[in-house]
């Protein structure tokens, strides 16, 4: 969800109001992304690096995700959306570990999306703790399950990066080691349904080979 600060800064409004015209974009995302047929949609709405800004725009980020997962639940359970949260509880401010768990029980019978949300998350910090829940002899889907830490979770197909930045900082890297990567410089306030339509077709004219050769491949 790359460019909300360049948003707000660019409108004369602050850095805050464009994460806040982020959000917007989630809303209608979401809604794009069932209507298009994702079956799960991961976030990053927050990064363990992230605690580094300023504690305004911090507070700011945090206080709009505590709003979204608070008044949204009942809307998301309603159009069918399993709202999950991945990343760690223990450093959030006093309140939002339990909003979330409340979220996620309201929304827990959704089967049209699985929407989840990276906060506080490191996916080094992921694949530390699994590694360090797993015996020497775990196998590679078991450890995959350690990562990901949650049930019915696909490996990624595709990484959309908004904003310009053409990296993956520190965002799901274990899931993604087969992913195909779209850059955008559209920033995320600005992201539209079409936009997700257009890194969908540009998704399905790429050819997946997963390491085999061409024939090999459309086999598998
Ligand atoms: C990245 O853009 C965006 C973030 C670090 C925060 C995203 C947070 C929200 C949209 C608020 C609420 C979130 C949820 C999940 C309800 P950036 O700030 O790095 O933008 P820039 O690249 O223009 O600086």
């Amino acid at each position: 969800m790359d460019g909300n600060g360049r948003w707000g800064v660019r409108r004369g409004i602050g850095r805050s109001a464009g994460h806040c015209a982020g959000v917007d974009a989630i809303r209608r995302i979401v809604e794009a992304a069932i209507r298009q047929g994702i079956g799960t949609l991961t976030l990053y709405g927050f990064s363990s690096d992230n605690w580094g800004r300023p504690a305004a725009e911090v507070g700011a980020i945090m206080a709009l995700i505590r709003h979204y997962v608070g008044s949204e639940a009942d809307r998301l359970a309603a159009a069918g959306v399993r709202l999950t949260v991945i990343g760690r509880r223990d450093r959030l401010p006093a309140g939002l570990a339990a909003a979330i768990g409340a979220a996620e029980a309201a929304t827990a019978a959704g089967t049209r999306l699985h929407l989840r949300i990276a906060v506080d998350y490191s996916a080094r910090e992921a694949i530390l703790a699994a590694a360090r829940r797993a015996g020497s002899d775990c196998s590679r889907e078991d450890f995959s399950a350690l990562v990901i830490g949650e049930r019915d979770v696909p490996v990624v197909d595709l990484v959309i990066r908004a904003g310009g930045e053409k990296r993956l900082s520190d965002f799901l890297l274990w899931e993604s080691a087969y992913a195909e990567l779209y850059f955008t410089d559209r920033l995320w306030p600005d992201f539209e349904a079409e936009d997700l339509a257009e890194a969908l077709t540009e998704f399905r004219s790429r050819h997946r080979r997963f390491g085999l050769v061409p024939a090999h491949a459309a086999a598998a």
